[in-house]
This record gives structure tokens, sequence and C-alpha cells, in this order.
């Protein structure tokens, strides 16, 4: 294995970067490391929306990437069109963070951005951060984790890792 690759850029985008991308970091960096590939993935996560900048994870998704020894630091930032030019996969959690970014990057760069569920459905992980109860963490935990092993398969094929 090629222990200095050029690595894939993979950046998560939900709302707010304090519930469902910082968890889909999280989980993607633990999935990584268990593979042993974590030099192969540049991984980060930001938020659409400026409310909570400067943040950490909320603490109920906190909770759930310690029960699944997850958790890393986080400080919640905005997505910049910066982020459209230097990753190479832009993964948003639903149909609001996508119209948002495909507002903010170049035409030409939207084909880099996908729903972090296309590998399963193309579906939309629901927003948990008000009236989910800690039930809607889980089930965004749930979504993130089997969709995310799926995108690692599908990026280690490619890079015949
Ligand atoms: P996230 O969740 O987009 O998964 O980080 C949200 C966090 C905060 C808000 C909305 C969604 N908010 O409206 O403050």
């Amino acid at each position: 294995m090629n222990e200095n690759p050029t690595p894939i850029r993979v950046l998560f985008v939900c709302l707010g970067n304090i519930c469902r991308s910082p968890m889909a970091e999280g989980i993607f960096r633990k999935l990584v490391e268990e593979q042993g590939v974590e030099n192969h993935f540049d991984i980060d996560s930001a938020g659409t929306g400026d409310w909570h900048l400067g943040e950490s994870i909320d603490p109920r998704a906190r909770q759930i990437l310690s029960e699944y020894d997850a958790d890393y630091e986080h400080t919640a930032r905005q997505v910049t069109t910066r982020d459209c030019e230097c990753y190479d996969y832009l993964l948003v959690m639903d149909a609001a963070n996508e119209r948002a970014l495909r507002a903010l990057c170049p035409v030409s760069l939207h084909d880099k951005i996908y729903r972090v569920m296309e590998p399963i459905d193309n579906s939309e992980v629901p927003d948990p951060y008000y009236g989910a109860g800690m039930q809607g963490f889980e089930q965004v935990y749930r979504m993130l984790n089997q969709s995310l092993q799926r995108w690692l398969e599908r990026w280690l094929e490619d890079t015949n890792t």
C-alpha cells in the first residue's frame, strides 16, 4: 500500500456544523483509522449557516459519538467558496444544504456535490437539532455509518488500495 498517497479530500456539509456533519466527520475518521488508511484522506466538515461558528459539537451528537468511540475535537465553521475548489467531494445531508452549496459554488464545481446517502438511497439525513430526541441522533448515526462504509469501499476501490 502506498503510504504517501495524494489524499482524497472529503468535506461533510450540514446546516449548523454542530450535529450531522461533525457526526459524519467523526464516523468517517474512525472508519479510516480502523482500515489503516487515514493517510489517504483529508477530512473536515462545515455548515452552510453561521449561527454556531466556533462552537463545539452539540452535546447530544457528542454523546452518540462517544458511545461509538468516534468522538474528536471539533470547532464549527462555515463553508466557503474556497472549500468548493479545494475539496474533491462535498457530501451534504439534505436538499437545503445542497441548494445552499450549489448557490455558493461555481457551476463548474457542482459535480463534486453529492448527498451523503447517495450510495444507499440518496435520501436526506433528517436534522435532529429540534425535538428529535436522542433517538433522532441514533438514527443519524446509523444512516451515516451505513453510507460512509459504502463511500469508503468505493474510494478504496478507485485508488486500488
Ligand atoms: P446540523 O443541525 O445542521 O446537523 O448541525 C442544526 C444545528 C443548528 C441549527 C439547525 C440545525 N440551528 O437552527 O441553530
